[in-house]
């Protein structure tokens, strides 16, 4: 991801950090699959990276002895609540030092790094030996119906999400042992068009490495259109990789 979508992407989030909670669905299924993953287990030092508006903070507070929120987007930041270290970087050069952390959890954000291989090494550089981290990544083949629909007038919305496989070899490659890896498609029904694309902003991901200026009256229409098809509802559908790594 280059420099100049990152920014765009900081900006997304932080315009959409108000609306958030209230689209955030597909993303409650996703960690509650994570934070059943955690069960009771003590999480020590635990980092939340791209902690968003803090959804997940108090169920990782209650199991931490201390929490840093760290999240691209100040606005997001802004909204936590739950009583946390918040630092406002990006994931790709965390400012943590090496061997600090006991946990880090992550629920639908790493798809944002510039490169997997990149998060992975600093996951991997800021856990303490036998620190776990808990991810759940959207994956490739997430989001067709969106990505067919501007397609359709010669545009790509929608980013180049990772295979469960990439995620893997690229954990391993930094030298973690895999203890879990599972791959689950979730799906979000919308009332209209309209509303899916909405929410796709709201969640910050409707940014793409090409093709992202904004869209003509005629062109929103036309996507809105392919998407509606002759049903009253929308599916948006994601493939999502849960693993859990162990250094
Ligand atoms: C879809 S939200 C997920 C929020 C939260 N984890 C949840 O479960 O709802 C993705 C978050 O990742 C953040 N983000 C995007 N790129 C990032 C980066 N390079 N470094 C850190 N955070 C980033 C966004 O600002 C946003 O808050």
């Amino acid at each position: 991801m280059s420099v100049a979508l990152k920014q765009q992407t900081q900006s997304h989030f932080s315009k959409a950090a108000c609306r958030y909670q209230h689209h955030a669905r597909v993303q409650g299924s996703a960690s509650d699959v994570l934070l059943a993953r955690l069960a009771q287990r003590p999480l020590g030092l635990c980092l939340d990276l791209g902690a968003g508006p803090g959804v997940n903070s108090a169920a990782l507070a209650a199991q931490s002895d201390a929490l840093i929120a760290l999240d691209l987007s100040s606005s997001m930041l802004a909204q936590i609540r739950t009583p946390s270290v918040k630092i406002c970087a990006d994931m790709d050069a965390l400012p943590l030092q090496a061997n600090s952390l006991d946990t880090v959890f992550s629920n639908f954000a790493m798809q944002w790094s510039s490169d997997i291989n990149i998060v992975m090494r600093e996951l991997y550089r800021v856990l303490r030996p036998k620190g776990r981290a808990y991810l759940a990544i959207v994956a490739a083949d997430s989001l067709v119906e969106v990505k067919s629909a501007f397609a359709s007038i010669g545009r790509e919305a929608i980013n180049h999400f990772a295979t469960l496989e990439e995620m893997g070899m690229a954990a391993q490659n930094a030298g973690f042992k895999i203890n879990w890896q599972q791959q689950l498609p979730l799906f979000d029904i919308y009332e209209s068009a309209k509303e899916a694309l909405k929410s796709l902003s709201a969640i910050g991901a409707n940014s793409a490495e090409q093709g992202h200026k904004a869209l003509t009256k005629g062109e929103y229409a036309q996507i809105l259109k392919y998407l509606e098809g002759d049903k009253p509802e929308v599916a948006v559908s994601y493939n999502v990789a849960f693993l859990e790594l162990i250094k």
